[in-house]
């Protein structure tokens, strides 16, 4: 009975201090999530070893956890963490593009050890928004456990509409009527950026 009386004593203590500290925060202005939305950066440089496999999932539960149209989900998504096969791709489109400085092309990966490849649904309009919420999450999520990231455009100029390349986007096995549109580079940083300006002159309230 002692021994009862002593752990609910604890546990209610427990709770009052828990709670001046939630009341501390407000009071203080702090919000995580807002303070993780401020405070990522895109990340270009990245130490060698991948993401593990179980953070990533995590991470991933959360992409698709993103507001999407009509709940369609119009996204798929494949995750490679193979360097052998990360550097054959690298290789393959500095390859596809004899024009370009090939340490540019092989460098639009940003060396990210871990590389999310998105395709969207050509049979929805709205498919390229829903990519990049999904994409948005990811990326802060990651971001709130310690993981950097990059959204990335330019590989998908680089693997796309070459027979070089076609190989590589086959293997990732995207489905009939979905097109490879977005990548994302995923791992720990090795940099830390300040932030980038942003112009708030164009947003205004209309009344
Ligand atoms: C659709 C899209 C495509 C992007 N493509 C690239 C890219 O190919 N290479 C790159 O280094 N960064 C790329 N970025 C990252 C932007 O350059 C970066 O988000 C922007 O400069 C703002 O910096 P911040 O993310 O650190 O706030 C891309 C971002 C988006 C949203």
């Amino acid at each position: 009975m002692k021994t009862f009386n002593l752990l609910m004593i604890g546990l209610g203590l427990m709770t009052v201090l828990s709670c001046a500290n939630c009341n501390d925060k407000q009071e203080s202005g702090e919000n995580a999530v807002i303070e993780n939305i401020m405070a990522r950066r895109s990340i270009r440089k990245y130490k060698s070893e991948p993401v593990d496999r179980e953070t990533m999932n995590k991470i991933l539960e959360c992409g698709i956890n993103a507001p999407n149209g009509q709940n369609k989900q119009s996204w798929e998504v494949r995750v490679v963490d193979n360097p052998a096969l990360l550097a054959e791709m690298k290789e393959a489109m500095a390859a596809a593009h004899p024009d370009r400085d090939p340490e540019m092309v092989k460098g639009c990966f940003r060396d990210a050890p871990t590389m999310v490849f998105i395709a969207r649904d050509l049979s929805y309009d709205f498919s390229a928004y829903d990519c990049g919420l999904l994409s948005q999450n990811i990326m802060l999520s990651a971001w709130s456990l310690g993981v950097g990231s990059v959204c990335l455009g330019s590989p998908v100029r680089f693997l796309s509409g070459n027979d070089v390349c076609k190989p590589y986007i086959d293997r990732l096995g995207f489905s009939e009527g979905y097109e490879f549109c977005l990548c994302i580079g995923l791992g720990y940083a090795d940099e830390t950026p300040s932030a980038k300006p942003r112009d708030f002159g164009k947003v205004r309230f209309v009344d």
